[in-house]
C-alpha cells in the first residue's frame, strides 16, 4: 500500500497524532520540546507546563492566540520560525514574562501592533526577520523594554520613523537589511540612544538626511552606533558631517553605493574609522575631488577602493595615484548668484536680520560672513550667541543694535578660489524706548497724527471765532478786492466750521 519510506513515516505520524497526545509528536523533556516539522497547525495544549524551550520550527501554525502560551508561563525561548502565522492576537505573549529570545522569522506577518508583543517585559532577543512586515504601528516595542537586539532584515518596510522604536533604550543592535526603505525621518534613533550595531544594507537609500543620525549621538553624549553598515544601497549623498559627531564609530560600509565625489571632510571621518569600505561607488574624479585628494597625504585603509569610474577623464585610476593639479582642469571658481536680506521691513533696534547668500561654482563653495563688527562666521557653525548659521547659506542675527548696522561681507570659497560680495543695512534706534516694537511703532505714529489734528482744529475753531467776531463788530467790508482776498483764504476752512 506505501511505496515510499516518507508516506509510511506521515502514516505514522497521522496514527501518532489521532492516538495519541502531541506531547507523542514533540519530543520533550521537563524543559525542552522539539516540536519541529510536525505538520502542526496550532500550538500543541498538552506539552509539559515547566518547559523552558519550545521549538516549533517549520510547522503550519497561521494563528496565535490569547490562550495558546497560557500553560507555558516558564518558557525562556520560543522559536516559531518558518510557520505560517499572519494573525497574532492581542496578548497572545502575555503570559511569556520570562521570555527572553523570541524567533518569527520566515512567516506571514505584515503589520507589528502596539499590542501584539504585550507582556515580554524580559525579552533581549527578537528575529523577526522574513516576514512581509510593512509597518510598525507606533509604540509596539514599548512593552519589550529590555530587547537588546532585534532583527527586522528581509521585511518590506519602506520608511523608519522614530515613534517605531519607542521604548528600545536598551537597544544595542538593529538589523534592517533587504528591506524597501526609502527613507529615515529626523530623529529616528532618538529612542535607542544605546544602538552600536545598526545594518542598512540592501534597501533603496538614495539621499540620506543629515538630520537622521542625531539618536546616533549628535545630541547625545553616550555610547553610540560603532558599526554602520549601508552598502548595497543607491545612496548618491552621504551626510559625513554628521557622522563626524559619533565619535565611537568604528566599522562603515558603503560599497556598492551612487556615490560619485567625496567632500573634504568626509577624509578625516574616514581616516578615522577603522574598518570602511566604499568600494564598487561610480566616483568621479575631477574638480569636486580636489579637496579630499589634497587630503590624502598618509597612507589609508580606502586608498585603493576610490577607482575613478567611466566615463571619466580617469576611468580605472585610483584617486590617490592622480596629481591634484590635473583634477582640477573643470574647477569654477565661486559666483555669488544672490546675496540679500529675506525681509525687506525697516530693521529696528532689537529685532532680527536674516541674510540670505546663494553661491554657485565647482566644488560646491563654502560660505563665510562677516558681520559689520568683524566676527567671521563659517556656514558649518550652527550657533553662536546671538548669531545662528545654516548650512544652506543663511545668517540670522537676533536682537539687533546700532553695531549691527552697516556692510556684510559674504564670501564664497573653494579649491578655484574665492569671491566676496557685500550688503548693507541700518537699525534704527528710537530713544524714547529701547525695546521698540512695530505695533508700538504704529500706536506712537497714530498718536502723533491724533494729536496734530486736535491741534489744527483748536487753531482753526479760534481763528474762525475772531473771523465772525471781526465780522459783526466791523461794519466797513474793505474795498471789494480786500474782501476777495480774505473770502478766498478762508472758504476752505470756513464751510466745514462755520456751519
Ligand atoms: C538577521 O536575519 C537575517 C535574515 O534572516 C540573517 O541573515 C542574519 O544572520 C540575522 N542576523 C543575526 C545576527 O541573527
Ligand atoms: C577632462 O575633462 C574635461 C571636462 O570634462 C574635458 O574638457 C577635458 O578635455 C578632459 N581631458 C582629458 C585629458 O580627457
Ligand atoms: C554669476 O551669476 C550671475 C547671476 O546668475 C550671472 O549673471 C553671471 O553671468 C555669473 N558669472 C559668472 C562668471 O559665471
Ligand atoms: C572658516 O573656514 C575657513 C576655510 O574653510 C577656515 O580657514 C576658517 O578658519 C574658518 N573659520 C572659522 C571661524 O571656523
Ligand atoms: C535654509 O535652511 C533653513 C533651515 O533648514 C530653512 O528654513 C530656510 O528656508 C532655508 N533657506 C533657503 C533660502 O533655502
Amino acid at each position: 500500500m506505501f511505496k515510499k519510506p516518507a508516506g509510511v513515516l506521515m502514516f505514522l505520524l497521522v496514527i501518532l497524532k489521532v492516538l495519541g497526545t502531541a506531547e507523542t509528536v514533540c519530543s520533550c523533556t521537563a524543559s525542552v520540546c522539539h516540536c519541529h516539522i510536525r505538520g502542526l497547525t496550532s500550538v500543541p495544549q498538552d506539552l509539559p507546563t515547566t518547559i523552558t524551550f519550545l521549538d516549533l520550527v517549520i510547522n503550519r501554525i497561521t494563528t496565535l492566540s490569547q490562550s495558546d502560551f497560557s500553560e507555558y508561563t516558564s518558557l525562556e525561548m520560543l522559536d516559531l520560525a518558518h510557520n505560517d502565522i499572519s494573525t497574532i492576537n492581542s496578548q497572545a505573549f502575555s503570559h511569556l514574562s520570562s521570555l527572553t529570545i523570541m524567533w518569527l522569522y520566515g512567516n506571514q506577518i505584515t503589520v507589528l501592533r502596539a499590542d501584539m508583543f504585550m507582556g515580554l517585559e524580559n525579552l533581549r532577543e527578537f528575529y523577526i526577520s522574513s516576514n512581509p512586515i510593512n509597518d510598525i504601528q507606533a509604540g509596539t516595542f514599548e512593552s519589550t523594554p529590555k530587547l537588546r537586539s532585534l532583527n527586522l532584515s528581509n521585511n518590506k518596510l519602506t520608511v523608519l520613523r522614530a515613534d517605531m522604536f519607542t521604548g528600545l533604550g536598551n537597544l544595542e543592535i538593529l538589523q534592517f537589511q533587504g528591506n524597501d526603505i526609502t527613507d529615515i525621518q529626523a530623529g529616528t534613533f532618538n529612542p535607542t540612544s544605546q544602538l552600536t550595531f545598526l545594518r542598512l544594507s540592501y534597501n533603496k537609500l538614495t539621499t540620506l538626511r543629515s538630520d537622521m543620525f542625531t539618536g546616533l549621538g549628535k545630541l547625545d553624549p553616550t555610547p553610540n552606533v560603532g558599526d554602520l553598515r549601508l552598502s548595497d544601497n543607491t545612496v548618491v549623498t552621504f551626510p559625513f558631517e554628521d557622522l563626524s559627531n559619533i565619535q565611537t564609530i568604528s566599522r562603515l560600509t558603503l560599497h556598492n553605493n551612487q556615490m560619485t565625489t567625496l567632500p573634504s571632510v568626509a577624509y578625516d571621518v574616514l581616516s578615522s574609522i577603522s574598518t570602511v569600505n566604499i568600494d564598487n561607488n561610480p566616483w568621479q574624479c575631477d574638480c569636486r575631488m580636489v579637496e579630499f585628494k589634497l587630503k590624502m597625504i598618509e597612507p589609508s585603509s580606502f586608498d585603493k577602493q576610490i577607482t575613478c569610474s567611466h566615463p571619466g577623464n580617469f576611468s580605472g585610476q585610483n584617486l590617490v595615484g592622480i596629481n591634484p593639479e590635473d583634477l582640477m582642469i573643470d574647477c569654477q571658481k565661486p559666483n555669488i548668484t544672490r546675496f540679500e536680506r529675506v525681509e525687506n521691513y525697516l530693521l529696528l533696534h532689537g529685532q532680527t536680520v536674516r541674510l540670505f547668500c546663494e553661491a554657485t561654482g565647482i566644488p560646491t563653495p563654502e560660505i563665510t560672513f562677516i558681520l559689520p563688527s568683524g566676527l567671521e562666521f563659517n556656514a558649518t557653525v550652527l550657533s553662536a550667541g546671538r548669531v545662528t548659521v545654516w548650512e544652506n547659506g543663511t545668517i540670522i542675527v537676533t536682537g539687533v543694535t546700532a553695531a549691527d548696522s552697516g556692510r556684510y561681507a559674504c564670501i564664497a570659497t573653494n579649491s578655484a578660489g574665492s569671491t566676496l560680495a557685500y550688503f548693507s543695512t541700518d537699525v534704527v534706534y528710537f530713544e524714547t524706548s529701547p525695546t521698540f516694537s512695530l505695533p508700538i511703532l504704529i500706536l506712537y505714529l497714530i498718536a502723533a497724527v491724533a494729536g496734530t489734528l486736535v491741534i489744527v482744529a483748536i487753531v482753526l475753531t479760534i481763528w474762525c471765532k475772531c473771523c465772525r467776531k471781526d465780522r459783526s463788530v466791523g461794519p466797513d467790508a474793505g474795498t471789494p478786492a480786500m474782501m476777495g482776498r480774505r473770502h478766498g483764504a478762508r472758504v476752505p476752512w470756513d464751510h466745514p466750521l462755520g456751519m
